[in-house]
């Protein structure tokens, strides 16, 4: 079957840039689950955009290049923030319902932001109501959809995109669809962290996808943690969205001491990394594998109109938030490195384009600024199809000299005693050892069990054991980013290097070319 597009994932980046690529060719879509099976679903707090009379692109802009922590590319987000309210419009238009309030659309405040710009819908579910927008638009297009096919390889000849195998996950047969332009959505990789935000499917497909296809990975050693994910037992961590603590929700630690002034002078507003980092030590310094959000200072009705999503799931669990404090711990929430691309969306290979959280655009840099991920989506996902219009298949220029170091995967002393390779195996190694603090020990045991088990696993041939092997060769990617990395920037800490230094003032590359 021959194809315009092939796009592959159908989280928000999938399906927007569908039903934009829809209009200018056919489309596939190729998913492992169901369409309403992304990541998107699960975000809660919203899109940042500079859209009040208060608020400007340039503002937007500093707290954006701030929180990077010395690595955005200042390109990229002065696109993201300029164009960000054409692409409100453009979501507007298709029937996104964002909350309002007097008319207008309702904006909140969250961590490091200077001023409210984030909208939301249903209060805290802006994930899934932009979700069921976009697939109930896809359903009633021509697009078609393939789920529960996972896609195996990207066919490459001659440096070019030609089109995608892909496994049938329920007959296990195989399938080869060629096209001419590939776009990988596939998300991020939280499932290597034991406790993470993410919906199941995070298994880093889309970077295990472009590497072997020769397309180069960046920035891959910083990974978010979110400094509040419920912390129940027995219950999947479920975030508890920044936006709580930009409403007025407190931090306290198990003896009801509003710890974060005592860290910094943002207080619980501080940069993500920051809060996170200050909850792991507050937690050891109390012997906790918790601490507290506190919102029973609000308006029970403030938290049941803000917040019905968080004082549902609670009060399923049993708790009230309105008048207990909410347990909570950080988990792993964001992947900012990926497929490295241009502005437009484009890799290093002609005719592969990679959108949303498995690409890197530059824009986050070394921390993203909460709720611009969707944004980053929106305003890329259409500056791709834009690129795409014009018919020729190109590829992203080199970056500046001097500004990236490139490696590949480096060859690793194997480890006396490896247990065997398993999804548990792989999560508790990365939360333990490749976590929100590391050092030179934990993160050359952690490469060496990775470099044992990717060695050691057999040849996948269903979707746990493709997953599987993506995770493992993701993790490798992220665990020796952080090795090389020899400083403390962003989301990246190492306790045997707190401080930034110059000389990382660069970007770590792994390609196989
Ligand atoms: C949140 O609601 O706290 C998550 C928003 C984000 O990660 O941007």
């Amino acid at each position: 079957m021959n194809y315009d597009y092939i796009i592959v994932g159908s989280g928000i980046a999938g399906l927007y840039t569908a039903l934009l690529a829809e209009k200018q060719g056919s489309v596939l879509i190729i998913t492992k689950g169901s369409i309403e099976d992304c990541n998107t679903r699960h975000a809660q707090g919203g899109i940042a955009a500079a859209i009040s009379k208060n608020d400007s692109a340039d503002l937007h802009f500093k707290d954006t290049i701030a929180a990077g922590g010395g690595l955005c590319d200042e390109e990229a987000v002065r696109i993201l923030v300029t164009e960000a309210p054409d692409r409100i419009a453009d979501l507007v238009n298709l029937g996104v319902p964002f909350d309002t309030l007097d008319g207008e659309i309702a904006l909140t405040m969250e961590a490091a932001h200077s001023i409210p710009r984030i909208l939301h819908a249903g209060g805290d579910a802006t994930g899934e109501h932009i979700e069921v927008t976009l697939s109930n638009r896809v359903r009633s297009s021509k697009i078609q959809v393939l789920e529960d096919c996972l896609a195996t390889e990207i066919v490459v000849e001659k440096g070019e995109a030609k089109g995608v195998k892909a496994l049938d996950c329920r007959t296990g047969s195989t399938m080869e669809f060629e096209c001419r332009f590939v776009i990988l959505a596939t998300g991020g990789a939280g499932q290597l962290y034991k406790f993470n935000t993410n919906s199941d499917i995070a298994t880093g497909d889309g970077i295990a996808l472009a590497y072997k296809a020769g397309a180069e990975i960046i920035d891959m050693e910083f990974f978010q943690f979110h400094p509040t994910a419920l912390r129940l037992p027995g219950v999947t961590p479920f975030l508890i969205s920044e936006a709580v603590r930009g409403e007025g929700g407190i931090l306290r630690n198990v003896e009801g001491y509003r710890f974060m002034p005592d860290y910094t002078p943002d207080g619980d507003l501080a940069p993500r990394d920051i809060v996170a980092r200050s909850t792991l030590y507050e937690m050891k310094k109390t012997g906790s594998d918790r601490v507290f959000i506190d919102v029973t200072h609000l308006s029970p009705r403030t938290v049941t109109t803000r917040f019905p999503h968080i004082y549902r799931f609670c009060l399923d669990h049993g708790l009230d938030v309105t008048r207990g404090l909410v347990p909570v711990a950080p988990a792993a929430h964001y992947m900012m490195g990926g497929i490295k691309t241009d502005s437009w969306g484009e890799t290093n290979i002609a005719g592969l384009f990679a959108c949303g959280e498995t690409a890197c655009t530059g824009v986050h840099g070394a921390n993203r600024l909460a709720s611009n991920s969707m944004l980053e989506v929106i305003v890329f996902s259409k500056r791709a199809m834009e690129k795409s219009k014009r018919g020729v298949k190109t590829k992203a220029a080199a970056a500046a000299k001097g500004t990236e170091v490139r490696h590949s995967l480096s060859q690793r002393q194997a480890p006396k005693a490896v247990p065997a390779p398993s999804l548990s195996g792989v999560q508790q190694l990365h939360w333990d050892k490749v976590g929100i603090i590391r050092d030179k020990e934990s993160l050359t045991g952690a490469a060496d069990t990775l470099a044992a088990w990717q060695g050691a696993l057999p040849p996948p041939t269903d979707r746990p054991s493709y997953e599987l092997n993506n995770l493992v060769f993701t993790g490798r990617l992220v665990t020796e980013a952080a090795l090389l990395r020899e400083e403390s920037r962003g989301a990246h800490f190492r306790s045997d290097f707190p401080q930034g230094s110059s000389r990382w003032q660069r970007h770590i590359i792994f390609t196989s070319r």
